[in-house]
């Protein structure tokens, strides 16, 4: 699936949301049988290996308007044809929540092919539990021959984002219905009965039904549509291509009113972008449309093997649960991932459309023409598709620095939530992974970020180019097929033999430490004796790991490092400790590991090297690479969080800051201090941290000022545009007069010319913040009309979290309260919104009285089945490092006790960091108080 599933990725771009997902633990299930008899076959999640789909003929009426009875219905009839691989007299294939019309009292009707007889029913019911439709049969289906099984079924098109729901959008004052798909994971069984498993693949022919004013997309290309009456109604009848042999999780169908634009017949592969007419009509798809096309030639060129399709459809949908969806040759999109529209959109909202298009591109390849055999190696999907995305957006815009932001984006998130005693390893046994609760937990940070980072880091010491010729055989040998993460990891290795690269032990055995176990190591240098140890890095020193390892949680790890601006070495810590004398140092010497933070690991030093590196900051920071810059900030407030170093040692760390210009380095500097704002911002040490923070911005400031003649001109550079986000952000939140005075104005001049809004469009979200936060009901009510008349979705996206910023307790407790009501805010919104709330300290309380009191309404109606229910919780209760909100918390989980669905995972989570927080707070308070109040005694 998309990016963007665990999070928001806009938002937090723009606003510093820390890119923390929920992360889902997966625990191991151990069956354990209490019966006698093993279960039935339909009690089992897992098909049996008897049947093996060959092709689908499946046709599909979504009705736009609601039946008598006020409900969006569909139906339809589907057959499938299947070779039968062993005996049996049992027919599995999965259905849910269809209503299937009865045939002589069966569910289904059977019938043989190529001379094959079927045998008759004996009995046909719908197995609730494990979704399947249980065909029980007379006799035996005979091992060798061909069946086809037919059913005919009504659905509803529901507006809870999966299976084939209803999104909804107004247009010239009208409301209009879009029916479309998401799939992935188990819900393609939603639409009609189907073998659902991924390694179940098949040829679908597609047909859909559909108003006469309407169009009809799936994956594959479409017939001519014909005009069909049904009970008097005149309607189109589209058909399909049969599509490639294909996973049924990567089907899509989609019937809207929507336009495109695309590229001139006669191109190789007919590219193109659909969305709202009024969208594209604003240019807000040519953007995709014009880096598609170079893309999937980066992609092409990269797995030297050509685009497997016809033609290649993307379209963006008004309500959509993640943020795209790779259905092959029709990928889904929210719209802010697709439509970009210049200078309303920011250079971060443009950022995201690149790399989620590239996510999405990649996976035309790695995902669907190649398959995972089952979601337990999501990650291996995911984590590939998330690496490669920085390589085809850098491709697409070479001046970005894309392979330097997925250390940002991606690898220094994710560490901090791997490093937490609850994370789970990347892979999962295929047998622990068997509802679906169990595969949908699987979407989250580590499977995405984390396994970018391990992938990131194998590509890096075997080289991008063995690399690509790895997955170029990969991809030959098992196209139209489906593999396990070992059979990538033989073809990197055969990649990495040809090309006589040596590496101290297999691909697969190096790689296992780091897939097979959670969590990486700490890498410790002693550069007065050059010993090097590793130990499992735990964020919280007192937590438990109970999780055991076959590897004892150690790693073999990639050193790359450099001595006092020497050149780059390498080094292979292969076991617990070892010595390596070319990293003892010599006085006046200093030494930096991790260069580039290419590997996933984190590096301590001697204290005396820490003051060499700290001296080296001082006196000349640029000697230092930029992302090594960032990444000893971010190692040492870790390491101070884990007790590792002390919190001044990590204080230290942002003394530079008063003469860096960099993002990378002030972001993830202002990344750590959220913590330090999250746990003071109300006690006293408020007031000194914000006077230290202002004090080292304000240079920052004036240097954007300057650099922008006076804010009239936007930074050339992607990094510098963002960069002045963060120092007029940090200038007006630490309460720099004239940063203050330059929102307010700004945001005056618009509410006096409404339709004229100047701001610069990076600004925005900054802007509406801090306007709104430093004014009152007028300023709210103003920014909420600008989100409601909002054509664009990014810009809603940016009004929808200022509004989150006031200070009004009473106007923050109202918007809670739009949370509820979907005509305000749209439900695919809703857990963001009340998560913007909470990160408002006045907001804080508020929001988390509000998910208590709300929570069996919020669970059923904003599917507490999904992701985001993890993050709601996550995101409500960052703050918690007190005893009494610990017990709050304890007392929560009691009261919803069985409706958690996959959020439990994520308040065990929360119970752990609130510990760990109140223990980081009893430790630190006195002296951080104390190194702020020093730092800033000399001001006035
Ligand atoms: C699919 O079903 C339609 C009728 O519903 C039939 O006309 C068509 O021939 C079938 N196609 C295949 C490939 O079986
Ligand atoms: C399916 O059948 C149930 C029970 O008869 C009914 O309540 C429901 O509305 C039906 N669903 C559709 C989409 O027709
Ligand atoms: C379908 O009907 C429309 C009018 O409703 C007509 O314009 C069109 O030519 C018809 N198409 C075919 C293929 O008959
Ligand atoms: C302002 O920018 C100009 C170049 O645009 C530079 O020469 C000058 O030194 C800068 N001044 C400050 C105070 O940064
Ligand atoms: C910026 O504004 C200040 C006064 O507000 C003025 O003195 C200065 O000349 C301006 N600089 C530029 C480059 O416009
Ligand atoms: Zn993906």
């Amino acid at each position: 699936m998309g990016k963007g599933f665990f999070i928001n990725k806009t938002v937090a771009i723009i606003c510093g949301v820390a890119a923390i997902g929920a992360v889902a633990t997966i625990i191991a299930l151990f069956a354990v049988y209490t019966q006698e008899k093993s279960p039935a076959p339909w009690q089992s999640y897992r098909l049996p290996d008897s049947l093996s789909p060959v092709s689908y003929n499946v046709t599909l009426r979504p009705h736009l308007e609601p039946n008598a009875d006020k409900l969006y219905i569909f139906n339809g009839h589907s057959s499938v044809v299947f070779t039968c691989v062993k005996e049996t007299d049992l027919i599995l294939i999965h259905s849910n929540e269809l209503n299937l019309t009865l045939f002589d009292g069966f569910h289904a009707k059977l019938k043989g092919l190529n001379g094959a007889t079927a045998p008759s029913l004996k009995k046909t019911w719908l197995e609730v539990p494990t979704q399947y439709l249980v065909v029980q049969l007379s006799s035996l289906l005979q091992a060798g021959s061909m069946y086809e099984l037919f059913t005919e079924f009504v659905g509803e098109l529901t507006d809870n984002l999966g299976g084939f729901y209803r999104s909804e959008y107004i247009e010239d004052g009208e409301k209009r219905v879009v029916a479309t798909t998401q799939m992935q994971p188990t819900d393609a069984r939603k639409a009609f009965p189907c073998f659902d498993e991924p390694a179940m693949k098949a040829v679908f022919h597609m047909t859909l039904i559909h108003p006469q004013d309407t169009v009809a997309l799936s994956n594959a290309m479409n017939f001519e549509p014909i005009n069909i009456t049904i009970e008097g109604q005149k309607l189109l009848q589209t058909s399909f291509e049969p599509t490639e042999i294909m996973s049924t999780y990567l089907l899509a169908f989609v019937v809207c009113d929507f336009t495109y634009i695309g590229t001139k017949p006669g191109a190789e592969v007919l590219i193109r972008i659909w969305a709202r007419k009024k969208a594209l009509e604003e240019g807000q798809g040519n953007y995709a449309l014009e880096k598609t096309g170079p893309i999937l030639a980066f992609f092409e060129n990269y797995y030297n093997s050509s685009y497997p399709l016809k033609k290649s459809d993307q379209i963006a949908l008004p309500d959509f649960n993640a943020g795209a969806m790779e259905n092959w040759g029709l990928i889904t999109y929210r719209e802010t991932a697709l439509l970009y529209n210049p200078g309303v959109s920011s250079n971060g909202d443009k950022e995201w459309v690149a790399t989620v298009i590239s996510h999405e591109l990649a996976h035309m390849w790695f995902g669907n023409l190649v398959t995972m055999r089952w979601w337990n190696d999501l990650w291996l999907n995911e984590g590939f598709a998330t690496y490669v995305s920085y390589l085809g957006s850098n491709n697409a815009e070479p001046k970005w620095g894309m392979k330097d932001l997925i250390v940002l984006n991606e690898i220094i998130g994710v560490m901090a939530v791997d490093a937490l005693a609850y994370s789970h390893p990347l892979s999962s046994n295929e047998e622990d992974i068997l509802k679906p609760e169990h595969i949908s937990e699987l979407f989250d940070s580590i499977t995405y970020s984390k396994g970018a980072a391990v992938l990131r880091m194998l590509s890096e010491f075997i080289t991008e180019t063995v690399f690509s010729k790895g997955l170029h055989t990969y991809l030959e040998e098992f196209k139209y097929s489906n593999t396990v993460y070992k059979d990538l990891w033989r073809h990197l290795q055969m990649a990495v033999d040809k090309a006589g690269i040596s590496l101290p032990e297999s691909v697969e055995v190096i790689m296992n430490r780091w897939i097979l176990q959670m969590g990486f190591p700490l890498v410790t240098i002693n550069t007065q004796t050059g010993t090097i140890t590793q130990k499992h890095f735990l964020l919280d020193p007192n937590s438990v790991v109970d999780r055991p390892s076959e590897f004892m949680y150690e790693w073999i790890v990639p050193i790359t490092w450099i001595k006092t601006g020497g050149p780059e070495q390498q080094y292979w810590l292969l076991t617990k400790e070892a010595t390596n004398s070319n990293m003892s140092l010599g006085a006046d010497e200093w030494l930096l590991a991790n260069i580039n933070m290419r590997g996933f690991y984190r590096v301590n030093y001697d204290s005396e090297n820490w003051e060499r590196l700290l001296a080296k900051l001082s006196s000349k920071h640029k000697d230092i690479p930029v992302i090594n810059r960032a990444q000893i900030i971010d190692d040492a407030f870790n390491l101070a969080r884990a007790k590792v170093v002390s919190t001044t040692l990590a204080l230290r760390t942002t003394k530079f800051l008063n003469k860096e210009k960099e993002y990378m380095p002030w972001k993830t500097a202002s990344r750590n201090l959220d913590y330090f704002f999250l746990m003071f911002d109300r006690s006293e040490v408020y007031g000194p941290m914000q006077a230290y923070i202002k004090k080292q911005v304000t240079p920052l400031f004036q240097y954007f000022k300057n650099i922008t003649l006076n804010w009239t001109k936007i930074p050339e550079n992607h990094m510098d545009q963002y960069n002045q986000v963060n120092a007029i952000s940090l200038a007006c939140s630490t309460g720099v007069k004239e940063c203050v005075a330059l929102t307010t104005g700004w945001f005056k001049d618009w509410m006096a010319n409404p339709s004229k809004n100047n701001i610069s469009a990076n600004l925005k979200s900054t802007v509406y913040c801090s306007a709104i936060a430093a004014g009152g009901v007028a300023e709210w009510e103003f920014a909420w009309g600008m989100y409601k008349n909002a054509t664009l979705a990014s810009e809603a996206d940016k009004l929808m979290y200022a509004l989150s910023c006031t200070k009004e307790p009473w106007l923050l407790n109202r918007y809670l309260q739009y949370c509820l009501d979907p005509e305000k805010i749209r439900k695919q919104d809703a857990t963001h919104t009340i998560v913007y709330i909470a990160s408002n300290p006045i907001g804080q309380p508020l929001a988390w009285d509000f998910v208590r009191s709300n929570w069996g309404l919020l669970f059923n109606e904003y599917g507490g089945g999904s992701f985001s229910f993890g993050r709601l919780i996550d995101g409500v209760t960052k703050r918690f490092s007190t005893e009494f909100e610990y017990k709050q918390l304890l007392q929560f989980k009691q009261d919803i006790a069985g409706q958690l669905g996959s959020a439990a995972m994520s308040l065990e989570q929360v119970l752990e960091r609130t510990r760990a927080n109140m223990n980081w707070v009893a430790e630190n308070q006195n002296k951080v108080l104390e190194w702020f109040t020093t730092e800033t005694s000399s001001l006035v």
